[in-house]
């Protein structure tokens, strides 16, 4: 049965996410602040813990199913684990996954990004868009030789110092506004 639920209101989310609670405890003992990433300690009363994706499901340790409206924060346009990008990754992971070295399909990702997008000469893989935000940032200094940077109150761009100030991260809503937030996080 769908359910529209407020995940908003603080007693239904604890009603419905117990085992999330359980695990948040658990977490917070050993990994620093319970989460990965500052933003996801953002969640109020505690962030819920996935289970799996399905197409546009979320489904949590709580057996709740959510419609993610996040998809990965942009990249997964086709959903969580459709059957054509798992059948790839499986044959790829057979080959191995680190080398440390260029690979051939690379190439073949950036001629196919370089070729649909006529703004774009060149581009550069990195891991995380925290490691493309620093790498923008250094970017942007080294070409216009300027030092400061513009960076929007509240909004969140990665665990990168210069743009951890003022951001929407878990620390900022400890009242550590001033600070960066990671800072702040291995502070308290
Ligand atoms: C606009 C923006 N930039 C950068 C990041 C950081 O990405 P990552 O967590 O992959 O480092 C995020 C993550 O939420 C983001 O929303």
């Amino acid at each position: 049965m769908t359910m529209k639920i407020k995940l908003n209101d603080i007693a239904t989310f604890k009603a419905l996410m117990s085992e999330s609670s359980k695990l948040y405890e658990e977490a917070q003992r050993v990994l620093v602040g319970g989460v990965n990433s500052p933003v996801r300690a953002a969640i109020r009363p505690y962030p819920f813990f996935v289970r799996e994706g399905r197409g546009p499901y979320l489904f949590t340790v709580d057996g709740q199913r959510l419609i993610d409206y996040v998809l990965g924060y942009g990249p997964l346009i086709l959903g969580h684990a459709p059957e054509q990008v798992i059948k790839r990754i499986i044959e790829y992971i057979y080959r191995g996954w680190l080398y440390g070295a260029p690979t051939e399909v690379e190439v073949a990702l950036a001629k196919k990004i370089v070729g649909h997008f006529p703004s774009i000469r060149k581009v550069r893989f990195v891991n995380s868009g925290g490691e493309a935000v620093a790498t923008a940032i250094r970017l942007a200094r080294g070409y216009t030789k300027r030092r400061k940077i513009l960076k929007f109150e509240g909004c969140y761009h990665g665990a990168v110092d210069y743009v951890l100030v003022k951001a929407g991260s878990a620390a900022a809503h400890f009242g550590a506004h001033h600070l960066p937030a990671f800072l702040r996080m291995w502070l308290s």
